[in-house]
């Protein structure tokens, strides 16, 4: 039987980077996949591909900075498959610019879509959850940027916003304790993806350098910490964040 039989998982940002990489994994553990993004051509083929390996997947187009979007999803997963259990909120944006250059635009769409799209749906999954009496399992994509940040990084409020997702994890992890939902985080250093293709190849290699391990991480080095995190034998896990960084930075 395989590991999440039975279990609905959303996952925002499934279109690339490493959403697509954690749909994969949960696919592959036997839940039936929610698949969260904009470009709806790039999630139906990560739907044909998790279908063409025995799995079930659905793709739920959606910008998530819209206010209306997370109970959009909600109702599309349960519609197709019950009430899910599992949320990934990986979907995020950085702001890639100094705090006195972002326009406003910017920085709505950045606090909207890395701190109020998590926020909207953790707590209207809870809602269901706690009506049907289910536990859940809640996993927030923060970053290293959370707590280091070097000089010239650019990134303020993308990195304010992950340090917030922290807290968010750790508040709400205990408001839920009681009804079994466990929230928790995963803090990921650099690792390959859309997000991170520029700035590797403008800087790829003189950051590698600096790096202990001369490396950067790929998608499917976080598996094992989600799947960990996703876990029912993980239940006294919940108010956590788990930094997987490889050693870049320092402590
Ligand atoms: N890669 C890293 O080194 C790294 C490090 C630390 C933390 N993280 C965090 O890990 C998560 C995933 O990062 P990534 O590197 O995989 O990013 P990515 O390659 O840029 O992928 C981002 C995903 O979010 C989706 N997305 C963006 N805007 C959206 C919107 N308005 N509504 C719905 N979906 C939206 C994108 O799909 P569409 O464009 O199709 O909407 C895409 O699927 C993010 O929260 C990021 O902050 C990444």
């Amino acid at each position: 039987m395989p590991k999440l039989d039975q279990r609905v998982a959303i996952i925002t940002g499934a279109s690339a980077g490493l959403g697509r990489s954690f749909a994969q994994v949960l696919a592959r553990e036997g839940a039936k996949a929610v698949l969260v993004a904009r470009r709806a051509e790039a999630l139906e083929a990560l739907v044909a591909e998790i279908e063409g390996e025995g799995g079930q997947a659905i793709a739920v187009q959606a910008d998530l900075t819209e206010a209306d979007a997370a109970e959009h999803v909600l109702d599309a997963a349960t519609e197709a498959f019950g009430t899910p259990d599992i949320l990934i909120n990986n979907a995020g944006m950085a702001d890639a610019g100094f705090a006195t250059k972002l326009s406003l635009d910017t920085i709505n769409k950045v606090i909207d879509l890395d701190f109020r799209a998590p926020f909207l749906l953790s707590r209207g999954l809870a809602d269901r959850l706690i009506a049907r009496e289910m536990p859940g399992w809640i996993v927030n994509l923060s970053s290293i940027g959370s707590r280091y940040y070097a000089p010239k990084s650019a990134s303020a409020l993308y990195c304010s916003c992950k340090a917030g997702l922290i807290r968010m994890t750790e508040t709400l992890a205990i408001e839920w304790a009681e009804y079994g939902i466990n929230v928790n985080a995963i803090a990921p250093g650099l690792f390959e993806s859309e997000m991170t293709e520029g700035f590797i190849a403008r800087k790829g290699d003189r950051v590698r350098e600096g790096f202990p391990r001369k490396r950067f991480g790929q998608p499917s080095d976080l598996a094992s910490t989600l799947l960990y995190l996703v876990d029912p034998a993980s239940r006294c896990v919940t108010g956590t964040c788990i930094i997987v960084d490889d050693a870049q930075t320092p402590r």
